[in-house]
């Protein structure tokens, strides 16, 4: 469903380039639920933020459902490829992606002056829904993530864990093939970590929508990750089944990631 290529992104700034990412290669199959865990500062967001184009890559390539979203070979590369060195989307295109991939952020993201409802209907008035098809779909929408009583509130009036359940419905709203979660649960306690992550184990059973789910914390992606990435200081060090990652860990990395949360319980 998601295939990233030797993808890597360079931010310009004042005093040169600063390299955020470099020769990440991933492979997310179909349905699946993806982790990618690392260090505070790893790429984690940067990657995410480049599997829908919200951020520009430097070079690599992107494929989304087989289609090719990005692309751009290093010179050195390009003469080795038969394929067009250089693929982008136009307007229109880059308006479809983002109806097929829905994203949830850290902070909830939320229209403060909208309500519940509102902000749910939001992602549909832009892609040009009907009013009573809207209707319709909010109130399914708010039935599925369990806050039909709050439909009239403004997102100030929520817990934290309500917010990110609208967000969920939010980033649903136009029936994504994929969800991208960017620590999802990060401000929550662990009872409320647990519902979110019922509730995307269940969108992802229900609505066979592939889940990709960034995060410092080792405990959710066992919790919920069939594969998982590990990412540090820019690299992709350690990809696979989350039992053969974590159980077993090859890497000083994902060992010190597992120590961390360690001390945490201690
Ligand atoms: N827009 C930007 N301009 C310049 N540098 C950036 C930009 N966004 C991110 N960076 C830098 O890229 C590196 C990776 O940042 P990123 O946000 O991807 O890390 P992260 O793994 O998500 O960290 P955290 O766990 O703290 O959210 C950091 O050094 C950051 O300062
Ligand atoms: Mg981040």
């Amino acid at each position: 469903m998601i295939r990233i290529r030797n993808l890597s992104k360079q931010f310009n700034m004042k005093d040169g380039p600063f390299q955020a990412l470099e020769d990440v290669s991933l492979h997310v199959e179909r349905e699946d639920i993806f982790g990618i865990i690392g260090m505070s500062g790893a790429g984690k967001s940067t990657l995410i933020r480049c599997i829908n184009l919200l951020e520009q890559p430097t070079y690599g390539e992107i494929l989304i459902d087989g289609k090719c979203v990005f692309r751009e070979l290093k010179p050195e590369d390009a003469a080795q490829y038969a394929e067009p060195n250089s693929v982008r989307l136009n307007a229109a295109e880059l308006l479809q992606l983002r109806r097929e991939i829905g994203m949830i952020f850290q902070s909830h993201n939320l229209l403060m002056q909208r309500t519940v409802e509102e902000n749910i209907a939001f992602p549909l008035e832009i892609a040009g829904v009907a009013k009573p098809k809207i209707r319709d779909r909010v109130n399914e929408l708010l039935a599925m993530v369990n806050i039909s009583e709050k439909a009239g509130s403004y997102p100030s009036q929520l817990s934290g864990g309500q917010r990110q359940r609208v967000s969920i419905a939010r980033a649903m709203a136009n029936t994504p093939k994929i969800l991208l979660c960017d620590e999802p649960t990060s401000a929550l306690d662990s009872l409320t970590t647990n519902q979110i992550l019922d509730l995307l184990w269940d969108i992802n059973q229900q609505f066979k929508v592939t889940i990709v789910m960034i995060t410092h914390e080792i405990e959710l992606v066992k919790k919920i990750c069939r594969k998982v990435a590990v990412i540090d200081n820019t690299k992709i060090v350690d990809q696979g089944e989350v039992g053969q990652v974590l159980l077993n860990p090859s890497m000083e990395i994902t060992r010190q990631l597992l120590r961390g949360r360690k001390e945490v319980g201690a």
